[in-house]
């Protein structure tokens, strides 16, 4: 009877919750405020909303999201939209935004001061996306479960397909999650589609949960709860920083990258703040607070320092990632549905 007593007002709390935050983001419509949807790590995000409102005295309505889950709202939302600025969240749904007409066009007067892989990704998308920020993809692995499970070391994509691994690798699902994409189209790209699929479903056996964020396995594995975990490599750094056993790998076949990327709303009502976010969030002392959250991403100001933690990108071998083609708003639906059609509900 308590316990259903607490059920109920648990419910009216969330109801009013629900309505407050939605009050809010009237509030901040109505103010000329900032509505933003964030791709990155909770902490991260909120360090940059603190760090904006502080400074420009513009309050901040912010959500954290998923990169697919993003695309999917953002488009959802297009003939009202609710948010003015997309920051972070891998590249490919920004791309395919972009070449959707979700976005808008921008030119921040911060551009020069970029690296050319961000400024490469602003020419693809026809100055509708830039980058913030890269991370190379990567695996890790608890050292404690791995010797318990007999896993031995693990260096490459194929030994997560090791049998003593069985249900003990996870990943996030592709639909829902940038990272687990980025997975899908690097593995494509470094052993061609058909072999591709065929690892993915070798890899299926071995998976015991597809997460909706990406970040998501390296917690996981940090925890103790599963032997090995997909994710980009600074987000399974951040785990080892923490003191987790954990190992991060960078595979020796070959991985793929990520140019992180914001983008502002077609249609946004707070078009100025959200232009001013953006020239903001360019800027190399905004792009300090990553670090500061622990996330150790390669910024893309030239002027910001890499974290010394960060994954040395020059110690990876990274493919030539083409970008332009996978996010492509065909290729990433006909890859996507393949994913779903193929992989994910194969019998294990
Ligand atoms: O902030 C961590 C991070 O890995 C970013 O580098 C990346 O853009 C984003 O999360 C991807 O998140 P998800 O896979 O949940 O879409």
């Amino acid at each position: 009877m308590k316990l259903k007593k607490n059920l109920v007002a648990a419910t009216m709390l969330a109801g009013s919750m629900t309505a407050l935050s939605f009050l809010s983001a009237g509030a901040a419509q109505a103010q000329g405020a900032l509505v933003m949807y964030c791709g990155v790590q909770e902490e991260w995000c909120r360090a940059m909303v603190t760090a904006f409102e502080r400074e420009t005295g513009i309050k901040v309505s912010m959500t954290r999201k998923s990169a697919g889950e993003v695309f999917a709202q953002v488009k959802a939302e297009a003939a009202n939209p609710r948010a003015d600025i997309w920051w972070g969240g891998t590249g490919d749904p920004h791309m395919q935004a972009a070449e959707e007409g979700l976005t808008v066009e921008y030119t921040s007067p911060r551009m020069s001061e970029l690296q050319d892989w961000a400024v490469r990704q602003w020419e693809q998308s026809k100055k509708r996306t830039v980058g913030i920020y890269s991370g190379a993809l990567g695996f890790g692995y608890n050292t404690e479960l791995a010797k318990s499970n007999n896993a031995g070391e693990l260096k490459c994509w194929a030994d997560l397909l090791k049998p003593e691994l069985k249900d003990e690798v996870q990943v996030a699902d592709p639909n829902s999650s940038g990272t687990a994409y980025t997975l899908l189209a690097s593995i494509v790209q470094i052993m061609g589609e058909d072999k591709g699929f065929e690892y993915l479903k070798a890899l299926h056996k071995n998976v015991n949960q597809y997460t909706k964020s990406g970040a998501a396995p390296a917690k996981a594995m940090a925890q103790g709860e599963t032997t090995a975990g997909i994710a980009f490599m600074h987000d399974i750094v951040t785990m080892v920083v923490d003191k987790a056993p954990v190992k991060v790998v960078a595979p020796c076949e070959g991985t793929g990258y990520e140019i992180g990327s914001m983008s502002i709303i077609k249609g946004a009502k707070n078009m100025e703040s959200a232009q001013k976010f953006y020239d903001w969030a360019l800027s190399a002392d905004a792009q300090k607070l990553g670090a500061e959250a622990k996330s150790y991403q390669v910024p893309s100001n030239k002027s910001t320092p890499i974290p010394p933690q960060a994954p040395k990108m020059t110690d990876i071998k990274l493919i030539n990632f083409d970008f332009a083609k996978y996010g492509s708003s065909e290729e990433r639906k006909r890859l996507l549905s393949k994913w779903d059609n193929e992989v994910k509900n194969l019998p294990k």
